[in-house]
């Protein structure tokens, strides 16, 4: 059995993103046809090129993946899109890095199952060049982004859904645990599994990483069983933090409450407090703060809420 789900069933949370690609795999199916294109968006670690791989179980379709930054000439992208067949899924992670050169061959391949490419030949006065369309067989683009704002509008637009995944709950992720721990047959107490998900941000990756060091943890210690004492002491071996609340995060906090004593703080002011651009906070550092109620925005600024002031200092007392 495969640590990652194969199905939908198996995939754990994001119940609204999960009724949708139902909705989209049934019709594809009814229809004989291959699922219109699909964007999914949302912070790193949180099962997005997992979901794609579900997908693709789902629809009983093969899946090639790769990812923006590998993809250095056009014949990268030109020999995916020919090497796929009807019913196919290519999948693009963090599509949003993919240059404006890549992105132009992609649009009629994506529209229209065409790919335009000029060939050369001939030497010296008999060089020759000529455009040429192929046809593409009918397949699917996943695209995975952590950063929806950074794509263009004519990629974006050529998407028929975008699907954005959030962060997990607790209990969702204490759900992860278990069952990844089922399959590494670790026995482990349902209260360690909270435990884990306490310290992992919301995000499955964060989880599994966690678990593997508690199940370090214990083999190093001979506990044949994990329980919430030997998550707190891997947790403290392994120095991590709260909430597993990264450094970028941390420095947020500190900045808005110590340094501007909880705020109203503009997100101007911030970025040159932090040294990052306007997307960073906004897409990458501020949706978990937010989502766990440590900040808050409002029309005059960001406004650090008692949690924060709370968790850091709890966390200067460690
Ligand atoms: N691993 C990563 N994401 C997962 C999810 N949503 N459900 C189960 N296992 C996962």
């Amino acid at each position: 059995m495969s640590i990652r789900p194969l199905t939908l069933v198996e995939y754990i949370g994001q119940e609204e993103v999960k009724k949708q690609v139902r909705v989209l795999i049934d019709s594809a199916k009814k229809r004989v046809e291959s699922l219109d294109h699909i964007i999914l968006a949302g912070p790193p670690g949180l099962g997005k090129t997992t979901l794609a791989t579900v997908i693709a179980t789902e629809m009983g379709s093969q899946i090639k993946v790769t990812s923006a930054p590998v993809i250095e000439k056009k014949g990268d992208i030109v020999g995916l899109l020919t090497s796929l067949k009807d019913g196919d899924i290519l999948f693009i992670d963090e599509i949003h890095r993919l240059s404006p050169a890549f992105e132009e061959i992609l649009y009629p391949a994506m529209e229209d199952f065409k790919l335009d490419i000029i060939i050369g030949g001939g030497v010296g006065k008999k060089r020759y060049s000529k455009a040429i369309t192929l046809d593409l067989s009918r397949f699917t683009l996943i695209g995975a982004t952590t950063r929806i704002g950074m794509l263009s509008d004519p990629l974006l637009s050529r998407f028929g859904v975008i699907l954005t995944l959030d962060y997990y709950t607790e209990g969702e992720l204490s759900e992860i645990v278990k069952r990844v721990a089922q399959i590494m047959a670790v026995e482990i107490e349902e209260e360690a599994c909270m435990e884990i998900a306490r310290h992992s941000r919301g995000t499955p990756r964060i989880a599994n990483k966690i678990l593997k060091r508690v199940y370090d943890f214990s083999l190093s210690h001979n506990r044949e069983r994990i329980d919430t004492d030997t998550v707190r002491q891997a947790l403290r071996l392994f120095s991590i933090k709260d909430y597993g609340i990264d450094s970028l995060m941390l420095k947020y906090l500190r900045i808005l409450v110590e340094s501007f004593h909880g705020g109203p703080i503009g997100l101007t002011t911030l970025c040159s407090a932090l040294n990052e651009d306007r997307k960073t906070i906004e897409e990458v550092i501020e949706p978990f703060l937010l989502r766990m109620g440590f900040i808050k925005k409002t029309k005059v600024g960001r406004v650090a809420q008692g949690k924060a002031f709370e968790f850091l200092s709890n966390f200067r007392d460690t």
